[in-house]
């Protein structure tokens, strides 16, 4: 221990702050050297913020959808979109999908976030359940129940790499879970659902002709595996009940346009049109015309995304395996990884309170993460790499040194 503390502060202070923390109080609520620790650890310039918190990531805007956008700006007139969506991108998303799929199903909506509420509000009925594997996104929760419904948790776990087996799903169904909801790749975790995984789970979905399947696939182009992540609209929809969303903020690097989609069977895609109709505006054109550039363009944007991330991907997982008693997977797809941080928990505080205390010692250090907690498991943090690879390097440099500040506190006693 004092061999890692000594690189990083030399021998003499290292021993000095051994001696200190001898000569602490202990405290029943837990280790409270820790902020004398890192107060010595982590020395004032460091205390700059950095996050590695944020869902957008650092792609500059690409060029075809940027000139397409002053184009249909510097033309004059501005086409009046439809509440749905320009036809031309509404007739482009359909043809993007294996299976066939016509303009009339798809919605054009500000931003992921909308597709996900329209579709919230128009299919549930109050307080009717959405299962929703966890891990997942923070946001769905919010999302769900200020449409009316309840979000049921389906705890997944880590050690099996975050797999929904179709028992666990099927014993999860009941008769009052409206919605299946899925993010594929997911978001927290980079886990992708295999063509193989995503079949199995709708044998037993097919069985539940009332439930519908919701696939946000807003990551599908950030993947880092061989195969393509697969899309729920590559499988075949025997009740007519499976809806995909997706956007342009992560995949298509448009972070800021609000540009998003669904696509669902005609009648609920025009019952989410009408509910944008009545509350909402269509997205303003040119953004649209950006969107359907990006759209056209997709393969050449989502490559160049994929190699700004690689190098980073790279450090964020040789960073990680450096970091002792932290298991953190192989992330497949988006640019996050979920690394497990429990042994590293204050004992004898409630999980949450120990997962909140944890994220706030790395934010004293001046790295902001998302606290795992808030996508379900206490303990794990979601940390993005969608960032400049020295900024990632300090941040991780940060983590390590906090992390090495508890692992001396705990030793001691303290
Ligand atoms: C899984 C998932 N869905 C939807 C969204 C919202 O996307 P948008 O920015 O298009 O509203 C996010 C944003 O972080 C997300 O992670």
């Amino acid at each position: 221990m004092y061999l890692c503390l000594a690189k990083y502060m030399g021998w003499g202070r290292a021993f000095a702050l051994a001696h200190r923390a001898r000569i602490c109080t202990p405290q029943p609520s837990g280790p409270t050297l820790h902020p004398l620790i890192s107060a010595q650890l982590i020395p004032s310039a460091m205390r700059d913020k950095i996050s590695l918190a944020s869902g957008y990531g650092n792609f500059a805007v690409p060029a075809v959808a940027a000139e397409a956008a002053i184009r249909s700006i510097s033309s004059g007139t501005l086409p009046v979109s439809d509440a749905a969506g320009l036809p031309a991108l509404r007739e482009a998303l359909a043809q993007g999908y294996q299976r066939p799929i016509t303009a009339t199903q798809v919605v054009v909506t500000p931003g992921a976030k909308s597709a996900l509420f329209a579709l919230f509000k128009t299919l549930l009925r109050p307080q009717e359940e959405v299962l929703l594997p966890t891990p997942n996104w923070f946001g769905f929760g919010e999302l769900i129940t200020r449409a009316g419904g309840r979000v049921c948790p389906l705890p997944l776990s880590s050690e099996s790499n975050y797999a929904l087996t179709p028992a666990q799903l099927e014993a999860a169904l009941t008769p009052q879970t409206r919605i299946l909801l899925l993010s594929n790749p997911n978001n927290p975790t980079g886990r992708v659902y295999t063509r193989q995984e995503m079949q199995a789970l709708l044998d037993v979905t097919r069985r539940f002709p009332e439930l519908y399947v919701v696939s946000d696939e807003i990551y599908h182009l950030i993947t880092f595996g061989a195969e393509p992540v697969p899309s729920l609209l590559d499988f075949e929809d025997p009740h007519e009940r499976h809806v995909v969303v997706n956007g342009y903020s992560k995949s298509l690097a448009l972070i800021g346009w609000g540009v998003g989609y669904l696509v669902a069977p005609a009648a609920v895609a025009a019952a989410c049109a009408a509910w944008q109709f009545a509350t909402s505006v269509a997205v303003p054109a040119p953004n649209q015309l950006a969107a359907l550039a990006a759209t056209q363009a997709a393969s050449a944007i989502a490559a160049e995304l994929l190699a700004q991330l690689q190098p980073t991907r790279a450090r964020m997982l040789a960073e990680l395996a450096a970091l002792p008693h932290v298991p953190h997977g192989q992330p497949e797809g988006t640019y996050y990884a979920f690394p497990d941080f429990r042994a590293y928990l204050t004992p004898h505080l409630p999980a949450a309170a120990a997962a909140a205390e944890l994220v706030a010692s790395f934010q004293e250090a001046g790295v902001q993460v998302v606290d795992g907690s808030s996508c379900g498991p206490p303990g794990f943090v979601r940390l993005s790499y969608a960032v400049p690879e020295e900024t990632l390097r300090e941040a991780m440099h940060r983590i390590a040194l906090v992390l090495q500040a508890r692992q001396l506190a705990s030793d001691l006693g303290c």
